[in-house]
């Protein structure tokens, strides 16, 4: 089935579900037994990693099915939820390494995951080096005997870099890696990280699979090889997600490949006008036929969604309020790939330490699923009060 097909008709168990179409939220802390034979026989399959539910941080069927589902849609082997995305970057990471190790991790990375190696990390014993995410398979030069992850994030956040994902995931696996994929952006939709090497990937279904910017939730998806430990990692921490949240997430992932095409149509019409303003010094997304990483997204990406950077022209801080301070369609915010368009200014001071950004203010845009041209009026109106400011 096609993955419109597969995002419509799977997770949903109707057999076990008569007369409704989406499972219902069970609301439990712990799961019953008729008697002390189910209670071993449901246990045995439970041993054997079956989806057995029993206890309610484990394996309930509305966690099952959502889990069955964006396995499936990124394309790997099985997949724990997580209450948030970060969570699920930790997770991702804390199920590969062990005190001694070093990770590599893209210099582009998502702030909050660079906090987590830096200080979760370092404190378990675990060095981590920030590579150039362009360094492509000059990322052998930086492995060292005791690497044991080397961490993605394409494209990167804030400057979208497109990293050279099966060159780097080769050498990786030489070295005897493990590949770990932050694929928020682009999603199993837009970029089969598996296809290009990936063991575990990351989704912060907070973004896209949610869609409505109501939901806080995260999941991993790892190959075979690394489930066991992807799962027992996800256990032992105690992760679980709200049965609502997985509700909601659900509900989301059902128009995920609708919504992005979408988003991504918008975004590159906003982009394109933005690319024509002289406010606007370069545009950061690699779906446009001069960005840097435009040749590596064509060769491997399957499309692009709607968050893009903007480098403006050398302006003062007054000039960027009064672009964003009375935007209408825009709201001033942080999380992303909801229905709704987003600005917010990227500051990039302490984010970069293998390649510094040397360009001027920046901007990150989310184009939701409004009218493009409202998007375009809006920012016109933006860029005049800039002129005045
Ligand atoms: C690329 C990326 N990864 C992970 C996350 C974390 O997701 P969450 O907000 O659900 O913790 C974010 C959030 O902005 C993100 O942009």
């Amino acid at each position: 089935m096609k993955t419109r097909t597969r995002l419509a008709q799977q997770g949903r168990k109707p057999k076990s579900q008569p007369g409704t179409i989406n499972l219902p939220v069970a609301r439990a802390s712990t799961v019953t037994f008729g008697s002390l034979a189910e209670m071993e026989a449901v246990q045995k399959r439970f041993d054997a990693d079956e989806p057995m539910p029993t206890y309610g941080i484990v394996n309930m069927p509305l966690r099952v099915a959502f889990e069955e589902l964006v396995a499936d849609i990124e394309g790997g082997h099985r997949a724990v939820t997580l209450s948030s995305g970060l969570a699920a970057v930790a997770v991702a990471i804390a199920a590969c390494v062990k005190a001694g190790d070093h990770v590599l991790v893209t210099d582009s990375v998502y702030g909050p995951t660079r906090r987590f190696c830096n200080r979760t990390l370092a404190r378990f014993g675990v060095e981590t080096t920030y590579y150039d995410p362009l360094v492509g398979a000059g990322i052998a030069g930086l492995m060292k005997p005791n690497t044991r992850v080397v961490y993605l994030e394409s494209p990167g956040s804030l400057t979208f870099e497109v990293q050279d994902f099966p060159a780097i995931a080769r050498v990786a696996h030489e070295r005897g890696a493990a590949v770990i994929h932050d694929n928020t952006w682009a999603t199993g939709i837009f970029f089969p990280s598996f296809e290009h090497g990936a063991d575990l990937v990351v989704q912060a279904a907070t973004k896209y699979p949610g869609g409505h910017s109501d939901v806080l939730i995260g999941a991993v998806v790892a190959n075979e090889a690394w489930w066991p430990r992807l799962r027992d990692t996800s256990r032992d921490l105690g992760q679980t997600a709200s049965p609502d949240d997985v509700f909601l997430a659900l509900r989301g992932i059902r128009t995920l490949d609708v919504r992005l095409r979408q988003h991504e149509k918008s975004a590159l019409e906003v982009a394109r006008w933005l690319y024509s303003r002289p406010e606007v010094k370069r545009v950061l997304h690699p779906a446009l036929a001069d960005d840097p990483g435009h040749a590596l997204w064509k060769r491997d990406f399957l499309g692009s969604s709607g968050l893009f950077g903007v480098e403006l022209e050398p302006c003062s801080h007054a000039q960027v309020a009064a672009l964003i301070d009375r935007l209408e369609c825009f709201a001033l915010g942080y999380s992303w790939g909801g229905y709704e368009s987003l600005i917010v200014p990227a500051n990039l001071r302490g984010a970069r330490s293998a390649k510094p950004w040397s360009g001027g203010p920046l901007i990150r845009l989310h184009i939701g699923l409004e009218d493009p041209s409202d998007l375009i009026a809006d920012l016109e109106r933006g860029f005049e009060r800039m002129k005045s400011a």
